[in-house]
């Protein structure tokens, strides 16, 4: 354990909420109660180092919703996230609001002091993203973002492989995210979803998750990418609509390989190659990371990389944020991972907007 790491380790048993009659469960906060506020809240009271202190969100009816979860914790309510983030006995902060509110809060809950998870995408813009990155980077509590496949272990060891040059070297990768609709018009993220201003777009809100996976697997960053898109099956569907529903990228990273990206909300479900896939190509041979399957160029079998994900006893991005804030251990899904997928995608996304190839230069990346 480096120097760092064990400093954020003793800080961390030393913050408030931290002890007392809960034997060290760390009081946590949720800001945002939403679909996936919900969903990390019934986790994480799974988890026996954690103890919800606080919840808020400004939709009274989601606030109730948490409460009830919560009611084994008793939790306080707030609508004013502010509040929550004042409160001396939390120590750690969930925030799952609309991607355009991360970042501010993000930034406020650091410099209270507090341990961080913050839904994905962690910003929509590269200058907040910049700001956050310079926050978090003087901070000495963990950020993790919910980047969740960083801590499926069958995923970590296929990429380890693939890091070992299982496949000889990385040259080239092809993914996809196609699914057989939209959002729901009228669901609960309907408000937000839509416009880009909010959501980031459809790129940013939602592929970040397979383009942080190809950023992990290739071991680098995008230098540069182009493509095309935009709102082209539900058009004005919803009214008022101006996030993307379809789109096709290239990317070329900084150690040479190329990516070809592509996502759908209108791929049949039915239809093969539906949802989500990631190949991985070397100079050996391929890799397909949804199965963990290695197939060589030359004679030879397929090989298994990695075993199936065995069922773990409880979430294991949840608890691995909770054993970084009591172990000083790095994050699965540290602020750099959360900054560079989400750079990544407003990279493709800025590429099809401007009309043109750009690069991670002209985005203002210069601080990873
Ligand atoms: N990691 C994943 O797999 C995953 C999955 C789904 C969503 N997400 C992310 O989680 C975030 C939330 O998505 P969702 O589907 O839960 O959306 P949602 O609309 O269901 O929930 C967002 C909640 O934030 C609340 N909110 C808005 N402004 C607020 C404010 N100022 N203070 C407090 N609460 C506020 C809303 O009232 C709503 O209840 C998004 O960033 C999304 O990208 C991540």
């Amino acid at each position: 354990m480096n120097r760092r790491h064990f400093l954020i380790g003793s800080m961390a048993a030393a913050a408030p909420g931290l002890s007392g009659a809960d034997s060290g469960a760390i009081g946590t906060g949720f800001v945002g109660t939403g679909n996936r506020g919900s969903h990390l809240l019934k986790l994480t009271l799974d988890e026996p180092g954690a103890k919800v202190v606080a919840v808020c969100d400004i939709k009274p009816d989601r606030l109730d919703r948490a409460a009830t979860i919560a009611a084994r914790d008793q939790p306080a309510t707030f609508s004013d996230w502010r509040k929550l983030i004042e409160r001396k006995d939390i120590g750690a902060v969930f925030i799952a609001t609309p991607c355009d509110l991360h970042v501010e809060m993000a930034i406020a809950a650091l410099k209270a002091g507090k341990h961080v998870y913050c839904e994905k995408p962690i910003g929509i813009t590269a200058e907040s993203i910049r700001e956050l990155v310079k926050v978090a980077r003087n901070s000495k509590t963990v950020f993790q973002t919910g980047l969740q496949r960083r801590s499926e272990p069958r995923l970590r060891s296929t990429i380890a492989r693939i890091h070992e040059g299982v496949a000889g070297k990385v040259i080239y990768a092809k993914a996809q995210r196609h699914g057989d609709s939209d959002l729901a018009h009228d669901g609960s993220s309907a408000d937000w979803f839509f416009f880009p201003n909010r959501s980031g777009d459809l790129i940013t809100e939602n592929s970040v998750h397979n383009l942080d996976v190809c950023n992990w697997a290739i071991n680098s960053y995008p230098e540069r990418a182009t493509g095309f898109g935009g709102n082209i099956m539900y058009v004005n569907d919803p009214p008022g609509r101006t996030n993307m529903d379809g789109y096709t990228l290239s990317y070329e990273y900084a150690n040479g390989v190329k990516l070809a990206f592509t996502q759908v909300a209108f791929h049949p479900a039915k239809m093969p190659y539906a949802w989500q896939h990631t190949f991985i190509y070397g100079t050996k041979g391929a890799v397909d990371l949804d199965t963990a399957m290695f197939y060589p160029h030359e004679a030879g079998e397929p090989q298994v990389l990695a075993p199936p994900e065995e069922r773990a006893p409880r979430d294991r991005h949840i608890a691995d944020f909770y054993e970084c804030i009591r172990t000083g251990k790095k994050p699965a899904a540290d602020i750099i991972v959360g900054a560079s997928g989400a750079l990544t995608s407003i990279l493709g996304r800025e590429a099809i907007n401007r009309k043109k190839i750009l690069t991670w230069k002209e985005l203002g990346v210069d601080f990873l």
